[in-house]
């Protein structure tokens, strides 16, 4: 169960007359929405590709000690997110999924290390197939298990997951007959959480079909997506130009990097759009507390309030640690608020599968209705692309 609240904490900074008109031309921005071509996340997903990553994920436990995934933005931050916010902090039993989280020297050194004495295989993901740091991190992991295993072997080891025609990935998997999942032509990277390219890695150690049902439990969440994305919109308007996502579990916190990409690259463009930020409470409020609080008065906050009872028999004097962090939680909201931030509440019963599959559909329909009421494209990210030719170009590669 997930609970809203867009206005007790916002409404005095909130055009009235304007939150009404634009609350009553909701079905103009469905239809507009609806009429975009790159909707194919709003479709199912076919029951024989849920079998078809489930064997294969299957396949993957029975012969590896563990999968490496290679992925940048937002066709790899879902799964990410998800693993992160689902595999115990301490003594899990999960399969190893090593998700490379960025193209950084010390890292890439640690984990070749790391990866000398283990059985691995490999699930390169990337939509165009093109993205420089993938191709650059597979190569690399290509070449070292080329040091280990014959070409027969490598086949065997590698998983693609790429556009259905175009791309040097798809050319190589053809080619070469690697196992391949297509990410559709009709859905975007940050769009592409139910697809192959977050299914499968996380197949190794969820339930997909929950996750799979979860998601499109949202779609009981259309309007609430649209007003969130209007009640932003307003408070943007009133010179809130920066959309702060607060979390007070520590496992949530790459779902709000996945927010962050999501939203940012959906409506920042043309000038335009809410920069998206996180904090995690309690922490910052040890630090980036005091600006929200006392600082340059151009953010609002979007609070995601776990209400699961973690803590029920810790106890501290007469409460539990989840009743201070209740209390905790309400002090923050009044206080902020106070201080001239407004605060978007939005409180979830359980961590679980289902209900984050829900917040996933919530929040990719949100973007979409966001960036269509600044008037952009939500599908579009012509200042990634912008970043990816100027890379080709200065490493002397043609752009595709
Ligand atoms: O959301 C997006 O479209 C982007 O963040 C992409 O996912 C990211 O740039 C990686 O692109 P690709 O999947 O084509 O390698």
């Amino acid at each position: 169960m997930i609970n809203f609240d867009f206005e007790t904490y916002t409404k005095k900074f909130i055009n009235i007359k304007k939150y009404n008109e634009l609350l009553k031309k909701r079905y103009y921005y469905f239809n507009k929405l609806k009429d975009q071509t790159m909707t194919g996340f709003l479709k199912p997903i076919s029951n024989a590709l849920l079998e078809e990553i489930i064997i294969t994920a299957n396949y993957v436990k029975d012969n590896f000690d563990c999968m490496v995934v290679i992925g940048i933005g937002g066709s790899f931050l879902g799964s990410f997110a998800f693993d992160k916010m689902f595999k115990r902090y301490f003594n899990n039993d999960c399969f190893e999924v090593i998700y490379i989280e960025n193209f950084s020297s010390k890292y890439i050194e640690d984990l070749l290390e790391n990866l000398n004495d283990k059985n691995v295989c490999l699930n390169v993901i990337s939509k165009s197939g093109n993205t420089m740091e993938i191709k650059i991190l597979y190569n690399l992991l290509k070449d070292f298990l080329k040091e280990k295993y014959s070409e027969k072997e490598l086949v065997k080891r590698i998983i693609i997951t790429t556009d259905k025609e175009k791309g040097l990935l798809r050319e190589e998997a053809n080619k070469v007959g690697y196992k391949s999942f297509e990410i559709p032509k009709d859905i975007g990277g940050r769009y592409s959480f139910l697809t192959a390219a977050h299914l499968f890695p996380l197949a190794l150690n969820y339930d997909i079909k929950e996750i799979v049902e979860g998601y499109f439990e949202g779609e009981k969440l259309f309007d609430d997506a649209y007003k969130y994305a209007v009640i932003r919109k307003l408070l943007f308007e009133s010179g809130k130009y920066i959309e702060n996502y607060c979390i007070y579990e520590d496992n949530m916190y790459y779902f709000t990097e996945w927010l962050k990409q999501l939203f940012g690259e959906s409506e920042g463009k043309d000038g335009n759009g809410i920069f998206p930020a996180s904090t995690v409470y309690t922490r910052d409020l040890h630090s980036l507390g005091q600006f929200i609080q006392d600082g340059n008065k151009i953010i609002f906050e979007t609070v995601i309030k776990v209400n699961n009872n973690y803590t029920k028999n810790i106890y501290y004097n007469d409460m539990t640690i989840s009743k201070i962090i209740d209390v905790i939680y309400n002090s923050v909201l009044k206080a902020h608020y106070n201080g001239d931030v407004p605060n978007i509440k939005i409180e979830i019963e359980n961590l679980n599968l289902r209900t984050m599959s829900q917040l996933i559909y919530f929040f990719m329909v949100s973007a979409a209705f966001s960036a269509l009421l600044f008037e952009v494209d939500p599908f579009n990210q012509p200042g990634v692309e912008a970043y990816k030719k100027k890379l080709l170009i200065d490493l002397g590669v043609e752009y595709e």
